[in-house]
């Protein structure tokens, strides 16, 4: 048996209120691939968990569809793969499952292409096709990010910050929705005032997460007024779990990027409390202890015994 690549790529959770579609963060909850070259006719798309049935097992595959993307564009041909998945990321819950997805692809063409992308140039190529740096960019690097992707000349530029010293529940809706219904609630134009009104408090929010000062970015963070407004009627339960959230002293609740899942941000000594609050008063989410992920992909190659 040939070799086989394997891929442990983390979610993210985009936002964090006022970032919107510029900051994000690492979350320790994996796409797992084994990726092994066959020599059938066609690739092969086997999933481990059932949640992941719903996903194409052809050409249709998003997997697919990117790596022969990429390939085509470095001009090289990918052998026919088997892709086995097992997944922890919810689909369709804003932690950034298909942006973990599109990373895969895009190692995967790497690796059997053998094309020698850098890790700067997998998130330019992320970002092309994302469109937005702040799921990719956590996903390829860990930690917190914030990222601008310029769609005239197509670059993207980052800056890490430190990730928060603080503990993070996620409450995940039993419901999907879809990025692109949620991109649909947004308004097409925001006046000027608007948005300077926005940058001041998303810069506000990012000086305060570089001095550690969670009280103030947390503020901050729940003064959007980029996406939450427009998008929270899709969410019944985020002004509950906003409110329990209050209750019990959080710094912040925000939509994880597209929604509907709702990331807090805990003090360390209320968080236990407060994850059994969310589970006892909003039985209709999953609410989780999650932590922060610092180490973006990791890439094993394994040969069998
Ligand atoms: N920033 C994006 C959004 C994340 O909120 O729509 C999902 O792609």
């Amino acid at each position: 048996m040939s070799e086989y690549l394997y891929l442990k790529i983390p979610a993210s959770t985009a936002n964090l209120g006022v970032g919107f579609d510029s900051i994000g963060m690492a979350i320790d909850k994996y796409l797992n691939l084994y990726v092994q070259e066959i020599e059938d006719e066609e690739w092969k798309f086997e999933y481990l968990n059932s949640e992941l049935e719903s996903l194409p097992k052809n050409e249709e595959n998003y997997i697919y569809k990117v790596a022969q993307q990429v390939a085509s564009k470095y001009n090289v041909h990918l052998p026919n793969l088997k892709v086995e998945m097992r997944s922890e990321i919810p689909l369709a819950r804003g932690l950034g499952s298909s942006a973990s997805a599109l990373v895969g692809a895009l190692y995967i063409a790497n690796y059997f292409g053998n094309i020698q992308l850098s890790k700067h140039e997998l998130l330019q190529l992320a970002t092309e096709i994302e469109g937005h740096p702040d799921n990719v960019a956590p996903t390829i690097y860990g930690g917190l990010l914030a990222g601008y992707y310029n769609p005239e000349t197509k670059e993207t530029n980052v800056a890490h910050i430190d990730v928060p010293n603080v503990d993070i529940i996620l409450t995940i809706p039993s419901y999907e929705l879809k990025t692109e219904d949620s991109r649909r609630a947004l308004p097409h134009t925001f006046s000027h005032k608007k948005a300077v009104q926005n940058s001041a408090i998303s810069n506000t929010m990012i000086c305060a997460l570089i001095q550690h000062n969670y009280e103030l970015a947390g503020k901050m963070m729940e003064q959007d007024g980029f996406h939450e407004p427009f998008r929270q009627h899709l969410i019944p339960e985020f002004e509950q779990v906003k409110s329990l959230a209050k209750e019990y002293n959080a710094y912040a609740a925000v939509i994880s990027g597209a929604g509907p899942t709702i990331l807090t941000l805990s003090r360390k000594e209320k968080s236990g409390k407060l994850v059994r609050a969310f589970r006892t008063q909003i039985p209709s989410c999953t609410s989780e202890l999650a932590t922060i992920n610092e180490t973006g992909v990791v890439e094993e190659v394994v040969y069998p015994s």
